[in-house]
């Protein structure tokens, strides 16, 4: 178990591509860390810069208090476990397990007790004696991860290890690798594209673009308390619906109004604008922050349902807002149907503002 600490990390590569650029992170001990972000963001690059496989362009990595940035990789006591499950075809699973102890050194009896703890922790022990090629895909990742987790290292690295997995195998490996981890305690970096894996993984969520953080947070502050629009829009399905809206005083109300729509602003949310001087703000109302009701005297705004999309647990009520189509999240009863007219309101304190210019979160 360990700390780690990026310092302004940077890749660049060749004249003009920054994969990461400026990267700040401080990760506590037994931490489980997800870096999110879509395809190109710069998370395998920042991951494969702390494991020692990049070399770093500008910054530092420090595990522990230690700077390791220009140590190779198998001193820096880290383990990674691909995408790709990169098991040895020609060795069986045990050997698979047992290959990095033993250039260890590790005393022969110690590494049969490793093996086969570590292998009951990914429930293969039965597969012990198998080659890779017997496995199917999820039991050779269970392999990498048992291989990864037996050299005990200081932080455990993972890029998107879940992802050539069946969606099914997928969200049940979640629950296992949060309950190893809880078992181990191992400070841990992981990175995924899918922002339920994350939300549902992580202590705390690294969201990034292109090569850069845009906020660090628990699943819950990222999720409720968004700072930008991207964040917002990113993370959470159907995503946050967002609303370009004009500002205008009248009759001592705070209005927002577009082609479309127009209401008063909620006293809570009005005086969140006190400071902000642009005639524009951007609205970022979440599906289930909505609630459809049934006095239109108690709504912000009247429409007729585009097309529901039922769930089982939840409906998904679509509407078509000028060019925009809007999604709310309603509980399962009662049944909306298509062209059904519908009073919506929504809670206010749920409601997110951004910045017309910068897209970033306004908070008064
Ligand atoms: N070896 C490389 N040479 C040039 N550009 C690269 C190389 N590796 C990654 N990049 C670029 O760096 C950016 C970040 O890539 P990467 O870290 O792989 O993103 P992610 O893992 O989030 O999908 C992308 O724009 C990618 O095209
Ligand atoms: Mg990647």
């Amino acid at each position: 178990m360990a700390t780690l600490e990026l310092i302004k990390l940077s890749k660049r590569y060749g004249k003009n591509i920054w994969g990461a650029k400026n990267v700040n992170l401080k990760v506590n001990e037994g931490e489980f860390i997800v870096f999110l972000g879509p395809s190109g963001c710069g998370k395998t690059t920042t991951l494969r810069m702390i494991a020692g496989l990049e070399e770093v362009t500008e910054g530092q990595v420090i595990i522990d208090g230690n700077d390791v940035t220009y140590l190779e990789p198998r001193k820096r006591e880290v383990s990674m476990v691909f995408q790709s499950y990169a098991v040895w075809p020609h060795m069986t699973v045990y050997e698979n397990i047992a290959f990095p102890l033993r250039l260890k050194k590790e005393p022969k009896e110690n590494i049969d007790t490793v093996v086969r703890e570590v292998a009951a922790m990914v429930k293969i022990e039965e597969y012990l004696e198998r080659y890779p090629r017997q496995l199917s895909g999820g039991q050779r990742q269970r392999v990498a991860l048992a291989r990864a987790l037996a050299v005990k290292p200081k932080i455990f690295l993972m890029d998107e290890p879940l992802s050539n997995l069946d969606a099914k195998l997928r969200v049940k490996m979640r629950t296992e690798l949060k309950a190893i981890h809880s078992k181990t305690g191992a400070t841990t970096i992981f990175v995924t594209h899918d922002q339920s894996e994350a939300l549902s993984m992580a202590d705390r969520i690294v969201v990034m673009r292109n090569g850069h953080i845009e906020q660090v947070g628990t699943p819950d502050e990222v999720y409720f308390d968004s700072e930008n629009v991207f964040v917002a829009g990113f993370i959470g399905t159907p995503p946050t619906n967002f609303f370009k809206m004009n500002i205008k005083h009248e009759n001592n109300q705070l209005k927002v109004f577009n082609e479309n729509l127009e209401f008063a602003l909620p006293n809570k949310i009005k005086n969140l604008l006190n400071n902000y001087n642009k005639n524009q703000v951007i609205l970022g109302i979440r599906p289930e922050s909505f609630e459809i009701v049934e006095n239109r005297e108690n709504s912000y705004f009247t429409e007729k349902i585009l097309v529901v999309e039922p769930q089982g647990s939840h409906q998904i009520v679509a509407l078509e807002i000028g060019d925009q189509i809007v999604k709310i999240v309603a509980p399962s009863f009662p049944k909306y149907k298509a062209n059904d007219v519908i009073n919506i309101s929504f809670d206010e304190d749920r409601i997110m503002l951004f910045d017309i210019e910068t897209e970033k979160r306004i908070r008064g």
